[in-house]
């Protein structure tokens, strides 16, 4: 089994802003000690997007502090807090696609895993939150499916393509997500989609393909399928994602690390009969 790790929704911001009362440097770094103690083995950990609040240079530089070191290979994904120039300015060794988007192949012996750039552009306006796949970036996903016709393709968007039953967070998914499926459908070897954004941790099925949704490492989605505001938050313990690759499945855990921590080690003995 090969194992990937997947972190959504940092949400950088300097100390003194914090987010309804969290850190999110310190979340981050709590997540990414956890990974290192708790799951050495993987082989990669994806950040999938919305990995600073604002976009701003200082929290780039703030991300390059944290994971410089760091002993698992890394894979940076755009969200709609992001700001793709900024990230360019910290990042300069980071390699972009030809046209300049954050794209980006992974393989993983029989399976390849693709990173798409969904940001539509700098978050001003409240319509610009959407993500949006430009046609360059649609060339270049459909290149690579073609390329990986005999893999198992996995597919990671910061932005969902589908409705996730939030109304306010559907206002705000990928808005051209009928150009995604139009060429996912020409190729069959696409099972699962990943994405973040939402700040929940939410599983399904779109267009006949698995999909996964993990949850921030800082604040989250309250459980309110109601509401049509997406800036809703609260403050539920935070997770990351684990992925497990093997020939039969694509296996997706939510690690939920802060939970974990509050558990009385004294109640982990193992009980007399299977679970
Ligand atoms: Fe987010
Ligand atoms: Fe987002």
């Amino acid at each position: 089994m090969r194992k990937v790790l997947v972190i959504s929704d940092i949400h950088l911001r300097s100390k003194k802003r914090n987010i309804i009362g969290l850190d999110p440097l310190r979340q981050f770094t709590e997540a990414l000690s956890h990974a290192l103690k708790k799951h050495p083995d993987a082989e990669h950990m994806i950040l999938i997007g919305d990995m600073t609040h604002s976009g701003h240079v200082s929290e780039y530089e703030m991300l390059k502090r944290a994971t410089n070191t760091y002993k698992i290979p890394i894979t940076f994904m755009l969200g709609n807090h992001d700001n793709r120039s900024n990230f360019k300015k910290v990042f300069p060794e980071i390699p972009l696609d030809n046209e300049g988007y954050l794209q980006k192949k992974i393989s993983l012996g029989d399976d390849v895993l693709i990173c798409l750039d969904t940001l539509n552009s700098s978050p001003q306006l409240e319509i610009e939150h959407e993500g949006k796949l430009c046609e360059k970036r649609l060339e270049w996903l459909e290149q690579e499916l073609s390329q990986a016709k005999n893999k198992r393709i996995s597919i990671f968007t910061h932005h969902p393509p589908h409705n996730i039953g939030f109304p306010g967070m559907d206002k705000i998914k990928l808005s051209n997500s009928a150009d995604l499926f139009n060429i996912i459908k020409k190729y069959k070897n696409t099972k699962h989609i990943f994405s973040g954004h939402v700040h929940r941790s939410i599983s399904g099925n779109t267009n006949g393909i698995g999909f996964t949704i993990f949850k921030s490492t800082c604040h989250q989605m309250p459980m309110d399928l109601l509401s049509l505001d997406s800036s809703l938050s609260v403050k539920e313990p935070a997770a990351y994602g684990i992925v497990l690759f093997d020939d039969q499945s694509i296996i997706a855990h939510t690690e939920d690390y802060q939970i974990a921590k509050q558990a009385d080690p004294s109640n982990l003995d193992a009980i007399p009969d299977k679970l």
